[in-house]
């Protein structure tokens, strides 16, 4: 039988950068949704070390290999708004952490508050990927740590030339 509903979930986030952790969550989100939308968030209450057009590009450099499955897009909204404008009911996240849970619970029910027809779906971070953040990231690529097994390798490259390097004294 002929499929005709498709299956679209936005996957928010600011990714500053993004990290390895975030692109296992898209890779196995596309083995239930037909589309995703990485919706990368303007960051305004966070202070990035990558401006919009340079997290975007990185997103676009890295979700290439998976085609038109995968849309790279931005908003400066409440999410559910965005959701609303693009048509799209479901939102993706990933839970590292019993902490991340408790975040993400409230956050799953103001979305539903602000609209009912709006369902978070969650998955579980890949236990290599659990301990990972942007900021952890960005910490030890400023301390000339390799992070080679955390980010993509154009992620790595952009760190790399973004951070002042450290001088040993
Ligand atoms: N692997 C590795 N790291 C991960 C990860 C994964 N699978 N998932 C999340 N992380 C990291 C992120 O890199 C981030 O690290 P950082 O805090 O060091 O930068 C951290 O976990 C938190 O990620 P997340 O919860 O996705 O925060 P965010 O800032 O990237 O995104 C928004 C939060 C944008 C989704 C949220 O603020 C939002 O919806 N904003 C829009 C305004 C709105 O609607 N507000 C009301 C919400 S009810």
């Amino acid at each position: 039988m002929r499929k005709t509903v498709k299956y679209c979930a936005v996957y928010p986030g600011t990714f500053d950068p993004l990290t390895l952790g975030h692109l296992h969550i898209v890779k196995r989100g596309l083995t239930h949704f037909d589309t995703i939308v990485i919706a990368c968030s303007v960051g305004e209450h966070k202070h990035t070390l990558f401006s919009l057009e340079e997290r975007l590009n990185l997103l676009r450099q890295c979700f290439k290999p998976f085609g038109k499955r995968v849309v790279i897009d931005s908003f400066d909204m409440l999410l559910v708004h965005y959701l609303q404008q693009q048509k799209i009911h479901t939102i993706l996240r990933g839970i590292r952490t019993v902490g991340d849970f408790e975040y993400e619970h409230q956050m799953s029910l103001a979305n539903r508050t602000l609209d009912p027809k709006i369902e978070t779906v969650f998955m579980l971070t890949d236990d290599h990927y659990s301990h990972l953040s942007s900021s952890l990231i960005k910490e030890i690529a400023a301390l000339g740590g390799n992070v080679g097994a955390m980010v993509p390798t154009a992620v790595a490259k952009a760190l790399k030339s973004k951070l002042p390097k450290r001088v040993k004294s």
